[in-house]
């Protein structure tokens, strides 16, 4: 009877829902779960079956799923305000998560803009940093860098900025396209050189390009620490503190996208925390909702708001979003604030990291496993296999193994959510270990 049931959503679902990222044929091999409801960790499907939710689905679910803290907070909201708009009228979640992200930075990056989806972001922290240069007298800086395999989101400007050919090639000729500069990748290390070579060498990358068009550069963005979509590559924080450096020196916007890399997930809560350096614009979106609902928000510096602020309507930034600031969404980032500082969530997440670390430590030496690494709570390693549907047959002998694993490319990784015990860890560990060896058998 369930099966039935589980079978009968399938086909719903494949008959009247276009699922992203998808190329929808595979499903005519590949399965679809329909997800009945989730607990902590773990999605169970309509069967009764679960799947440890290691990818904290698609990076965003940071306190586990129906949350007990989080679904109390949204009960309270709705019941005081689901929606108001946020032109010309404000509200205490938006006010107070605004106060909280600024404490966070030590006022450094005092105003908070708001959107929904990570993409917006992106395309807000590049149209305010044009448009400040354009309101302080310098309309020609108007063009964008971005680094090898960076993915900022696939709205139209944001896959301007984006170097993931699978993401971006169809629409290449819709595209603005950005300069695109070295990555800092560790994995690039030539014979004898540390990650902070590969840094120098990138940031030189980028230097010499600022040499020759400094006055048409608007901003570099940059996912700080890990670039995620691009294959979870990781580079030193040195690189961080050397494009600091050089944006000051000639006069280009830092753009630091926290979307998949904030709110905790690589040791700090700001990733940029680690260079110990602050970015003009950060985005944020994914966990701080605690990936309940969509929310992303850019936070920048009070000189940048200020060359806004003016009688003149037209250098304000009339950018809006129907749900710009929604209430239940601020609401359920609130509650996710305060769970990182009631429960000490990145001091608790060093020995979860090192649980797991320890559980992993034979891939290391597995021969068909390149590169093992780490930040904070992202674990990733290359696969040495020369088969194409390396990441669709990993996904799916990983749910036979009660895993929610999906690799990009040949590029296995884990991003679980900051709430496993030591039972799932092992679990977690164990399983990956063994559906890697069925796959690469
Ligand atoms: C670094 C980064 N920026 C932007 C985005 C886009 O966010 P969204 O999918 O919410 O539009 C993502 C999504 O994975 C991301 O990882």
């Amino acid at each position: 009877m369930k099966h039935a049931e589980q079978g009968n959503w399938v086909a719903r679902s494949l008959k009247s829902v276009w699922h992203p990222c998808t190329q929808m044929q595979h499903h005519e091999s590949m399965p679809l779960i329909p997800v009945s409801h989730g607990r902590g960790a773990w999605l169970y499907d309509r069967e009764g079956k679960r799947y440890l939710d290691a990818i904290s689905s698609w990076w965003v679910n940071l306190f586990g799923h129906a949350n007990p803290r989080i679904n109390a907070a949204l009960r309270e909201q709705l019941d005081l305000l689901e929606h108001a708009m946020l032109a010309g009228f404000t509200h205490e979640p938006v006010v107070k998560l605004s106060e909280q992200l600024s404490a966070l930075t030590g006022g450094v990056l005092g105003h908070a803009f708001y959107a929904s989806d990570g993409a917006s972001a992106t395309e807000i922290a590049l149209k305010m940093s044009f448009h400040y240069w354009r309101n302080s007298g310098q309309p020609d800086k108007r063009e964008f860098v971005c680094l090898q395999g960076s993915y900022h989101g696939e709205t139209v400007g944001a896959l301007g900025v984006t170097d993931v050919a699978l993401f971006r090639d169809a629409y290449g000729p819709l595209l603005r396209q950005a300069h695109v500069v070295a990555s800092p990748d560790a994995r690039a290390a030539r014979e004898g050189e540390t990650a902070q070579d590969v840094a120098r060498r990138a940031a030189a990358a980028f230097e010499s390009l600022l040499q020759d068009r400094a006055g048409r550069i608007a901003a570099i963005i940059v996912e700080p620490l890990v670039q995620c979509a691009g294959g979870m590559a990781m580079h030193d924080p040195l690189y961080l503190q050397l494009l600091r450096e050089l944006c000051d020196r000639y006069r280009v916007h830092l753009i630091a996208d926290e979307i998949a890399v904030g709110c905790g997930r690589t040791g700090s809560f700001f990733a940029c925390e680690q260079a110990g350096i602050w970015p003009d614009f950060v985005c944020l979106s994914k966990g701080i909702s605690g990936g309940y609902l969509p929310l992303s928000l850019v936070m920048t510096r009070d000189d940048i708001y200020a060359a806004f602020y003016d009688a003149d309507i037209r250098r304000g930034f009339l950018h809006s979003h129907s749900y710009t600031g929604n209430p239940l969404a601020c609401r359920a980032a609130l509650a996710t604030l305060e769970i990182f500082r009631e429960d000490r969530v990145l001091e608790r997440n060093r020995e979860r990291g090192e649980h797991l670390d320890r559980a992993l430590a034979p891939l290391a030496a597995h021969p068909k496993v390149r590169h093992l690494r780490r930040r904070g709570m992202i674990w990733a390693f290359d696969a040495v296999t020369e088969d194409p549907a390396f990441a669709r047959r990993f996904f799916t002998a990983a749910l036979r193994h009660e895993l929610l694993l999906r690799p990009i490319g040949n590029t296995v990784y884990l991003m679980p959510p900051y709430v496993l015990d030591d039972e799932e860890t092992a679990l977690l560990a164990a399983r990956t270990m063994q559906v890697f060896d069925e796959v690469t058998a």
